[in-house]
């Protein structure tokens, strides 16, 4: 089987990685993929967004398979662009992305078929928004750009001030966009945060093991939002016991609800949920694996994810019994100095060998790039350090020494993954 996958960060060099150990796979393609992707797929200059320049690739590849991994070309219909041209995708159609693409049609699910999540209004007019805050008086609230805005649309505003800021910026200011035309004002969730992946058919849905995320970018949760800097998994908050409801009241009443809106969700779909004292609560929906949780949570696959992929495909997932390592799996991501705001890229990366690797972890290229035999740093995540061990302990020693070993001008990593959970 050939595989042609679409995206070039550190989630796809472990979705190649994952691929590339199956026996079924013979030939991976990646685009545009990166510098670490290149060892084990052979990678093309198309852009993710590219969808006219993807289906071309594509049709001179012939791949068996299209694997969509990032969320603009999902939400844009990249899966319905390449099943029309007759390839087979791993991926959710675009009437089924919204999930991840609209934050009023997914809270407006959740409402209408009783899925918990925060309490909710959406606004397009900033009077009515501001005043639906002061009417509120509850802080902090939680204002958030409708569509994709790379993780930053969403504003923890402490009081008023704040509030209106937020709601200027999207609304009148128009600070994301079409993404932020719209906005919706939640509740706020007190809470720890857990990530569920789950593979479904739209039919059945298996959830994979839980994960933690550290969005801030320092130590202690300080600093700002990022895409994510590192992640362990499983996640040890998450309990059987929590694994249960959330099946029960969440997984498959989503995966129902998309089903009975005629829009099936086939592919990973990404649950950030609050555990809050009432109870596990939807924070948001993700049509896709997610970055960097995807490091950790796919190198304890045991199940070939070549045959998951098929599985999902045609529809029978619910044959297919997916077996997990009982090990954890930890990863430190290494950021480009200023990351999430101005960084500077072209960095020599040291302590990597010809493959970008390094002894005793696996190092999964997020922005990186080859340049006549050297890995040179080319975007704000730059490499996702990643081992596994018997205890989660065991892990985050190995990832930490890998992330001792490497070293570029002003790389920058959180001390604290998983320190939480320890
Ligand atoms: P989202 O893009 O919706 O995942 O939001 C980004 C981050 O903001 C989440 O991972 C949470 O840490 C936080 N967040 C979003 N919504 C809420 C909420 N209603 N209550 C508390 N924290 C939230
Ligand atoms: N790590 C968060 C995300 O992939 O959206």
């Amino acid at each position: 089987m050939n595989i042609l996958i679409v995206g070039g960060g550190g989630r796809e060099h472990a979705i190649a990685a994952a691929l590339a150990k199956s026996p079924k796979v013979d030939k991976l393609y990646c685009a545009p993929g990166n510098g670490g992707i290149s060892a084990l797929a052979e990678c093309f200059p198309v852009k993710a967004t590219d969808i006219d320049g993807m289906v071309e690739l594509a049709k001179k590849l012939s791949p068996d398979y299209v694997f969509v991994a990032p969320d603009d070309p999902l939400v844009m219909g990249m899966v319905d662009r390449m099943e029309a041209e007759g390839f087979k995708t791993f991926g959710p159609r675009a009437n089924a992305a919204i999930l991840e693409g609209s934050k009023s049609f997914s809270k407006g699910l959740m409402k209408k078929y009783g899925i918990p999540t925060a309490a909710y209004e959406v606004f397009t007019d900033e009077d009515k928004a501001v005043e639906y805050i002061k009417s509120q008086n509850s802080y902090p609230a939680v204002i958030k750009a409708d569509g994709l805005a790379l993780g930053k649309g969403v504003i923890i505003a402490k009081d008023l001030e704040e509030a209106k800021a937020a709601i200027h910026s999207m609304l009148v200011d128009g600070k994301f966009g079409k993404s932020g035309s719209e906005i919706v004002i939640e509740e706020f969730m007190d809470g720890t945060e857990v990530t569920v992946l789950a593979f479904t058919d739209g039919k059945t849905v298996k959830p994979m093991i839980s994960s933690m995320d550290h969005k801030r970018a320092c130590d202690n949760d300080e600093g700002l939002n990022t895409g994510g800097m590192g992640t362990i998994a499983p996640n040890p908050l998450y309990t059987p016991e929590i694994a249960a409801e959330c099946m029960e009241k969440i997984f498959l009443p989503t995966i129902r609800a998309m089903s009975a809106e005629g829009r099936p969700f086939k592919g990973c779909l990404y649950f950030g949920l609050m555990l809050t004292k009432n109870g596990a609560k939807v924070v948001e929906y993700n049509c896709r694996f997610g970055d960097p949780e995807t490091q950790v949570v796919l190198p304890l696959l045991v199940t070939d994810l070549a045959e998951i992929m098929e599985a999902v495909a045609e529809e029978r997932l619910g044959e297919l019994e997916i077996k997990w390592s009982s090990k954890s799996c930890a990863c430190i991501v290494m950021a480009s100095g200023g990351y999430p705001e101005k960084y500077e890229t072209g960095k020599p990366i040291n302590g990597l060998d010809d493959n970008g690797q390094c002894a005793g972890a696996y190092v999964y290229h997020a922005g990186t790039k080859l340049e006549n035999g050297k890995y040179l740093t080319a975007g704000g995540r730059v490499l996702g350090v990643t081992a596994t061990g018997d205890d989660l302990r065991a892990a985050l020693d190995g990832a930490y020494k890998a992330v001792g070993s490497i070293s570029f001008e002003k790389a920058h990593y959180r001390h604290d993954i998983g320190k939480k959970a320890l």
